[in-house]
């Protein structure tokens, strides 16, 4: 699966998004090495703190079906922003603790253009289980 693909999943899963609050629809695409893709969305809540992103929404569901630490490959977040759509700094460290630092994590905008970062940029000096 190349990162066209898998942002265009990111992409479609939008549609599913639970977003009444910001009306700020997220969907994220979490390939697995085993070539799986999980998808995600952001899931509010009248409660604003309540809120899930969609980038911990994928995460969190490949945990709850048995993936583990190591067998995440990619990850595809996309909205329709003008810029490059970031992952907030709460799901960056919940990438940081299950994912390798070098692993891709793909970008987009409203025009389609992919960024492609790794976790490491976008969350350099990681706080992780090796410090503590
Ligand atoms: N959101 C995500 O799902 N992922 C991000 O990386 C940025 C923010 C969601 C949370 C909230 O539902 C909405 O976007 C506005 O912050």
């Amino acid at each position: 699966m190349n990162k066209e693909q898998l942002m265009g999943m990111a992409r479609k899963t939008l549609e599913n998004a639970y977003a009444p609050y910001s009306k700020f629809p997220v969907g994220a695409a979490l390939l697995l090495k085993d070539g799986t893709v999980v998808n995600g969305v952001n899931v509010e809540n009248v409660s604003f703190g309540a809120t899930n992103c969609a980038e911990r929404t994928a995460i969190f569901t490949a945990i709850a079906n048995g993936y583990k630490k190591g067998d995440f490959q990619a990850i595809a977040v996309a909205g329709d922003t003008e810029d490059f759509l970031p992952p907030c700094s709460i799901c960056r460290q919940v990438l940081a603790e299950f994912c390798m630092p070098d692993m891709p994590v793909y970008l987009t905008n409203e025009k389609k253009d992919i960024l492609e970062l790794t976790l490491k940029d976008l969350l350099p000096y990681a706080f992780t289980e090796l410090d503590m």
